[in-house]
């Protein structure tokens, strides 16, 4: 069995991270002996409370993770009131007239009301608040997307005893990281699904294990279009000391995805995927489609920043995830899902 030093840090059997928005898959891979991780982002900290319960009682003692994503540069959030209805004002006729007549070209009934109850998402207050809860659960590590952690998190993951991660698609944020007193370094390449950079994964593994090479030690993992062991090894045999992996979950049985959802990943082909700044407002791989496609016609009103883009867009696009034309859940640009099935790990 593949393994690396990492796996006797974190008490697992093999090095391969499974990040994913729901709990079941958390569970099933950390029992098989994996480590599951789980995406924070979205979730009240009274919802993350319930998860980390429902997790603590399934898990059977097993290690796993949480991911909350803080953005360092949330340029749509400037100004003093970041709550949704403030948001929502911000939001231009133009792109609210644009979403309702997408949404309706497409059949999509209703969908374009927000939902004020809501945090507003991608907010660093409201990651604070579920870090709040994440320290109270037995929590093995913790990891952070979209730019160096705020010094709060490294405080209190070292308080913990536990390792911080931070994903980074470039060599110069892996430096960054680093310096900032980041444990592991998560090298995700351009192939992945949500918010990713341009290097491709063969490319960026090498180059930030490279340039991490003679400093502090801190294992890289590997990220990015990794579907099956062969491809996992591949990045082993680059230095890195594990995968980390998404889209390869999205499709399983135990994951949250709507079956119109799971049909289209299992269907796509590798060329089926974009980068696209239509549902978070920063640039996110998920799979091409009609809404994806209409951002970037003639007479789109262009992508808003986060957090607005994803107050205006995302809320109503994920209410049309049962319509097959308007799905569109991020994957990564990898070989079909059903052939990483298919392949032992
Ligand atoms: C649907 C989806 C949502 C994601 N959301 C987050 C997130 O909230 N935080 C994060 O650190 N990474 C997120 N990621 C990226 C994963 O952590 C991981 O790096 C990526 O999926 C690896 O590439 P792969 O999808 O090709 O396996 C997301 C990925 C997907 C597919």
């Amino acid at each position: 069995m593949i393994q690396s030093p990492l796996c006797r840090t974190l008490g697992i059997d093999f090095p391969l991270f499974a990040f994913t928005h729901c709990r079941d898959v958390v569970v099933e891979v950390s029992k098989a002996g994996g480590f599951g991780v789980l995406g924070a982002v979205g979730h009240t900290p009274e919802e993350l409370e319930a998860e980390l319960n429902w997790i603590d009682a399934h898990i059977d003692g097993r290690p796993y993770g949480l991911d909350v994503l803080i953005p360092e540069n949330l340029p749509g959030a400037a100004g003093a009131d970041t709550g949704m209805e403030a948001m929502a004002r911000r939001i231009p006729e133009q792109h609210s007239a644009f979403v309702r007549e997408l949404l309706q070209r497409h059949g999509v009934q209703g969908g374009t009301e927000l939902r004020m109850e809501r945090p507003t998402p991608f907010l660093p207050e409201n990651a604070e608040r579920q870090m709040d809860v994440a320290f109270r659960h037995p929590i093995r590590l913790i990891a952070n997307a979209l730019g160096v952690p705020p010094p709060s998190m490294i405080e209190r993951a070292r308080r913990h005893g536990i390792p911080v991660a931070a994903l980074v698609g470039a060599k110069e944020h892996a430096l960054r990281q680093v310096e900032a007193g980041v444990d592991i370094i998560v090298a995700q390449g351009g192939e992945a699904g949500g918010h990713c950079g341009e290097v491709s994964t063969m490319v960026l593994i090498p180059e930030v294990v490279r340039a991490l090479r003679g400093g502090r030690e801190v294992p890289v993992l590997a990220a990015g279009g990794i579907m099956t062991g062969e491809q996992m090894a591949a990045c082993m045999a680059m230095g890195a000391a594990g995968a980390w992996t998404g889209s390869v979950w999205l499709p399983t049985r135990e994951s949250e995805c709507s079956e119109t959802v799971r049909e289209k990943l299992v269907a796509a082909g590798s060329r089926d995927t974009v980068r696209s700044r239509s549902r978070t407002g920063k640039p996110a791989r998920q799979l091409r489609s009609a809404w994806t496609e209409a951002w970037e016609a003639p007479g789109s009103p262009g992508c808003l920043p986060m957090p607005l883009q994803p107050c205006s867009a995302a809320r109503r696009c994920a209410r049309s995830s049962r319509r097959p034309t308007a799905a569109t859940h991020r994957r990564a640009n990898s070989p079909p899902i059903s052939s990483a099935r298919a392949s032992a790990w």
